[in-house]
């Protein structure tokens, strides 16, 4: 079972009405769960960072559990982000300590629904609003989900809502989030990314020999790259002799984004990936450094046993 640790950034938890359901739900519903009360640990926002770091190493899943304020993360959350999500650490030459954790936003929302619409009061989608927190995550490698959230959570006594009301909403948001982590700590789609990363951080290495490598790609793969096309498990050795007479290992493969999507009964993969790397001078790249940036398009079957394989292995170059 995947270690859920959810960072809730309420301020004051002791006035809330619905994260404060939330999270006491979560605790009961999640066996494996760590909540850290921001509001209880930091109410000088003096984060302990290599103790929060901690905490974040030993995550698969990392939840942001808040009330959504002017748009974006309650104050306090945003100084753990700031302080938190450091260089070497979240980003950087050797900040890849997140990469690979699921990544969940989880929130309540004062606004109704009508609310988040072109014509509505807060005109822009909540979805568009939260694209830095989006890109915070691909930055830092992190595997972002949709998010849950709930609207109408505002209560103010004769004015907006009522107790009950915003209450069970937060019941049945608990639940959603249940299913959702307990998804993620299931799935096939979870399946996916670990395959992903463990083929980039094999391939980093550049090994001698290819069988890591052909064990996750079917006979018949098809393996085209922007140099050429190959075909099956002698194709890609060919392929892969000509890659490691060209880059040198210990290179760098970024997964900047991810995305799963069923494909009949398969999944296709898009990928978009940072390939820095050094090469040697006797091969065409002459001994220069390359930072090429690539959008992969797999497909792959997944079989019972969760094993997955590559049919089609498309490479198309977007900047080098
Ligand atoms: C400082 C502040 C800013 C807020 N900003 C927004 C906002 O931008 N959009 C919105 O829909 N609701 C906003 N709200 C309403 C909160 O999202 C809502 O009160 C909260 O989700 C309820 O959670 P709680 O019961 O756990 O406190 C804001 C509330 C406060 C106090």
């Amino acid at each position: 079972m995947s270690k859920v640790v959810v960072i809730s950034g309420h301020p004051d938890l002791g006035q809330s009405n619905t994260n404060s359901v939330i999270l006491s739900q979560l605790s009961q519903f999640i066996d494996d769960v760590e909540i850290r009360r921001l509001d209880m640990l930091y109410p000088d926002y003096q984060i302990d960072v290599e103790g929060e770091q901690e905490v974040l190493l030993g995550a698969d899943i990392i939840v942001l559990q808040f009330p959504f304020y002017w748009y974006s993360i309650p104050a306090l959350l945003k100084k753990w982000m700031d302080d938190v999500f450091a260089y070497n650490f979240a980003y950087g030459s050797k900040g890849d300590k997140l990469k690979g954790k699921e990544f969940i936003l989880s929130f309540t929302v004062g606004g109704p629904d009508e609310s988040y619409k072109p014509l509505g009061y807060n005109h822009f989608a909540i979805e568009q609003l939260l694209h830095p927190l989006e890109q915070t995550a691909y930055l830092s490698g992190m595997n972002y989900h949709t998010p849950v959230y709930t609207h109408s959570m505002v209560y103010i006594p004769d004015v907006y809502n009522t107790l009950e009301d915003v209450q069970q909403r937060a019941m049945e948001h608990a639940l959603k989030l249940t299913n959702k982590i307990k998804a993620i700590s299931h799935s096939t789609d979870n399946a996916i990314r670990k395959f992903v990363k463990n083929w980039f951080e094999e391939f980093d290495q550049l090994p001698a020999e290819s069988d890591f490598f052909t064990a996750g790609l079917t006979e018949d793969v098809n393996w085209k790259m922007p140099d050429g096309q190959f075909n099956g498990h002698d194709g890609f050795c060919e392929w892969y002799e000509i890659a490691k007479a060209t880059f040198k290992p210990n290179c760098d493969h970024q997964v900047e984004q991810i995305e799963v999507h069923q494909f009949g009964d398969d999944y296709k993969v898009n990928l978009r990936i940072r390939l820095i790397a050094e090469t040697f001078e006797d091969s065409p790249m002459e001994g220069n450094e390359v930072n090429m940036l690539v959008n992969e398009a797999w497909l792959v079957h997944l079989n019972k046993a969760g094993e997955v394989k590559i049919f089609d292995y498309d490479v198309q170059l977007v900047s080098a």
